[in-house]
């Protein structure tokens, strides 16, 4: 808790309210659709998250009811659990090629010296999965409309379930599936995170691995991935390495032979002030029911790390959250 001036703490205690919104621990719930708070079925689907201020937010896919791109929406919590819808930062009418689309898994960074928030996100043309393009949209606020950069295939390459990660110097990468989801590519990206720079590396190559998420935690980066199959739950497995750019170690699984019926999403790091804890997001997809994908339901489960360079993540109905203290635990 931070130091509190004696008045603050009178106050408080008078009026015998929290200190701060997100003091308390929350519990979260698996494999469930989330509501914000308007009672609306958050559709983060795919999503990610970064953390502006006091607030994490919340960017995912939002489809119409055949599938096709409605949105992606962003919704943003202090808590992690009471999730405010903010705005549908990209629509059917942000860009032509958006009125019949696909878009998945957008993730955002910020680009501190353009002050830009940059969205990358796979986009198809709303019938099949032959475009395998990547996509770039740009804003000068987090929830803002964004504006549409196009879409490409980097070096020419497909480039379906994608990720970004931005470094501690504010390097920034972005991974892919290529070659028809057989290669994972790890691409750099330029200074103003608008394109690629280099294809750094081919990180696995006729493995099929989908669902990249990178995270970092005391100087290793971690990258989780799933198989490739579609809509259907399969093994996670993550790699370690010492550099983004050097060697990624061999892949290992994580969680149960489906993640507990889910595929990754991204992983979220929350910093708080007794620890940081890693909480792995991952999207239950009601494909593999036939069922429409804002019917999808999230299993959030934290992260172990029995030693620095590997990980374990066991099943729990619900976790308890407190971004004050950054302890995330099952319950
Ligand atoms: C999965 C992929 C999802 C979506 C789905 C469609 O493998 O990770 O993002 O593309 O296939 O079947």
């Amino acid at each position: 808790m931070p130091r509190l001036s004696a008045v603050a703490l009178l106050v408080s205690a008078l009026l015998a309210v929290p200190l701060s919104a997100s003091a308390a621990p929350v519990t979260v719930t698996n494999g469930t659709q989330f509501t914000d708070t308007s009672g609306n079925v958050v559709h983060a689907h795919g999503g990610g998250m970064i953390k502006v201020g006091a607030h994490y937010y919340w960017f995912g896919e939002n489809r119409n009811p055949d599938n096709t791109f409605k949105a992606v929406s962003v919704y943003r919590s202090t808590d992690l659990k009471t999730w405010e819808f903010r705005n549908n930062v990209l629509t059917n009418s942000s860009a032509a090629e958006l009125r019949l689309a696909n878009i998945e898994r957008p993730k955002v960074i910020y680009n501190s010296t353009t002050r830009q928030f940059v969205m990358w996100m796979h986009k198809e043309n709303g019938r099949d999965y032959s475009e395998a393009r990547a996509a770039v949209a740009t804003s000068s606020t987090v929830d803002g409309n964004y504006t549409w950069r196009g879409s490409f295939r980097p070096f020419g390459h497909m480039s379906r379930d994608i990720t970004l990660f931005k470094d501690d110097d504010g390097t920034a990468y972005m991974a892919s599936a290529a070659r028809n989801n057989a290669d994972l590519h790890l691409y750099r990206l330029n200074a103003d995170y608008t394109q690629v720079s280099t294809l750094v590396r081919v990180l696995w190559r006729g493995v099929s691995r989908e669902s990249p998420a990178f995270f970092k935690r005391n100087g290793i980066y971690f990258l989780v991935t799933s198989g490739a199959t579609n809509w259907n739950p399969n093994q996670q497995k993550y790699a370690t390495a010492t550099s983004m750019t050097g060697t990624w170690s061999v892949l290992a699984n994580v969680g149960d032979s489906t993640a507990y019926r889910s595929q990754t999403a991204f992983v979220l790091p929350v910093q708080g002030t007794e620890t940081t804890s890693y909480i792995y997001l991952g999207d239950r997809w009601a494909g593999a029911w036939n069922r429409p994908v804002n019917e999808s339901q999230y299993v959030w489960l934290p992260l172990k790390f029995p030693t620095s360079r590997t990980i374990t993540m066991s099943w729990h109905q619900r976790i308890s959250i407190d971004t004050a203290t950054g302890v995330v635990h099952g319950l």
